[in-house]
């Protein structure tokens, strides 16, 4: 992820003229394609992904618990007080999933059914939940 716009700028300079004989061009593509499978959770099926989600946000809250406990920085994402499932899934999925997926299904069309669509679904799915928890909290401010 320290990569992830240094890769995803190479893959776009050569998307629109691709050459599948050119090597520069081929590493570009794995290289993005390996991004692809390592944060692929959200484009796959909710009752698959959300137990995924469930563990990762165990880890990255034990971490911060942690770090918090030694007086150490904690990053925001990371920690509890600052996001929910939601609004943890919700930038992420705009801001990293969707511009890289949809990059990729222009080179390979037959993916923008079986990849964007079902991440478009999940950004609307935790965009409505994120607006249920955002009208709960205001109720009980009231
Ligand atoms: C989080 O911490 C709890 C309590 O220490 C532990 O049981 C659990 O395995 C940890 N989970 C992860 C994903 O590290």
């Amino acid at each position: 992820m320290a990569r992830h716009s240094e890769i995803m700028d190479i893959f776009k300079g050569k998307r629109e003229n691709f050459n599948f004989c050119n090597d520069d061009d081929l590493m570009a593509l794995k290289m993005v394609l390996i991004k692809c499978c390592d944060i692929s959770n959200e484009v796959r099926p909710m009752e698959i992904s959300e137990p995924w989600l469930d563990c990762l946000l165990e880890e990255y809250f034990n971490q911060s618990d942690k770090e918090k406990e030694e007086g150490l920085p904690v990053a925001a994402f990371m920690d509890r007080d600052k996001v929910t499932k939601p609004t943890a899934q919700i930038g992420f999925i705009k801001f990293v999933l969707l511009p890289m997926f949809e990059q990729v299904a222009l080179l390979f069309p037959q993916l923008h059914d079986v990849m964007v669509i079902p991440l478009r679904n999940a950004r609307d799915h935790w965009e409505r939940l994120k607006e249920q928890d955002d009208e709960i909290r205001a109720k009980q401010q009231t």
